[in-house]
């Protein structure tokens, strides 16, 4: 008998909401349940994507160029991660998926939102994540956050603080209209309380039905 489809969980917010912290939470915990999970992100994920997120995270580029590559990265990423792991039931758990294209090439680059959506409908059609979580923290306190990390800034952090606003409203606009799977977490809260958000969010929206 095939084994039932997993699920596919994955994170979001601007750059410094702290997301990454609780990945690690995530795949612990549906680890310490004995599944199977394959945890990875995006831009990157093989060893292509890899390559792209290196070029995507450095280099200038039209923010058409930039949209295309993610998409491109992705549907290697979908072809040789994503798709074998749920069809073999594993369950995947994504540092950034399609959203964040929404998101920064949409809100921060003004990519027009059709482009998003036609490209999203070729390159992954009907595959939605069961369970995305939304880290939302004013740009002010991200970048504080960022700041007192004293590490070399990708191209998307040295963005001016306009354009992680506009990002972070259509992150926002995205949640609003598809509230069945987009959770916003307050991400400005302290650590162990975003951590038992996350985990409750996890548990009945995931986990309760197994
Ligand atoms: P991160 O792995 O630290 O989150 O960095 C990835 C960066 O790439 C982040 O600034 C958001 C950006 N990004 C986009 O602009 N569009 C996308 O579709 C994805 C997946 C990421």
């Amino acid at each position: 008998m095939p084994a039932s489809r997993g699920k596919f969980i994955t994170f979001e917010g601007i750059d410094g909401a702290g997301k990454s912290t609780h990945v690690a939470t995530v795949v612990d915990l549906l680890r310490a349940r004995g599944l199977d999970v394959v945890s990875t992100r995006e831009p990157g994920g093989t060893p292509l994507g890899e390559k792209l997120r290196e070029w995507l995270l450095r280099e200038a580029m039209h923010p058409e160029t930039e949209a295309l590559l993610m998409f491109a990265a992705r549907r290697e990423h979908l072809a040789q991660i994503i798709e074998p792991a749920l069809a073999r039931g594993a369950w995947v758990v994504c540092d950034r998926f399609s959203d964040a294209t929404y998101a920064y090439q949409g809100g921060g680059r003004g990519l027009d939102k059709a482009k998003c959506l036609s490209l999203e409908d070729w390159v992954h059609g009907r595959l939605q994540p069961d369970l995305t979580f939304l880290f939302d923290l004013p740009p002010a306190l991200a970048c504080a956050r960022i700041a007192k990390e004293g590490r070399e800034l990708d191209k998307f952090e040295q963005e001016r603080a306009d354009f992680h606003a506009r990002v972070r409203q259509a992150y926002l606009e995205r949640a609003a209209s598809a509230p069945h799977r987009i959770r916003v977490v307050k991400a400005g809260r302290d650590i162990e309380d975003v951590k038992k958000i996350v985990e409750e969010t996890l548990v009945t929206h995931c986990l309760s039905k197994n």
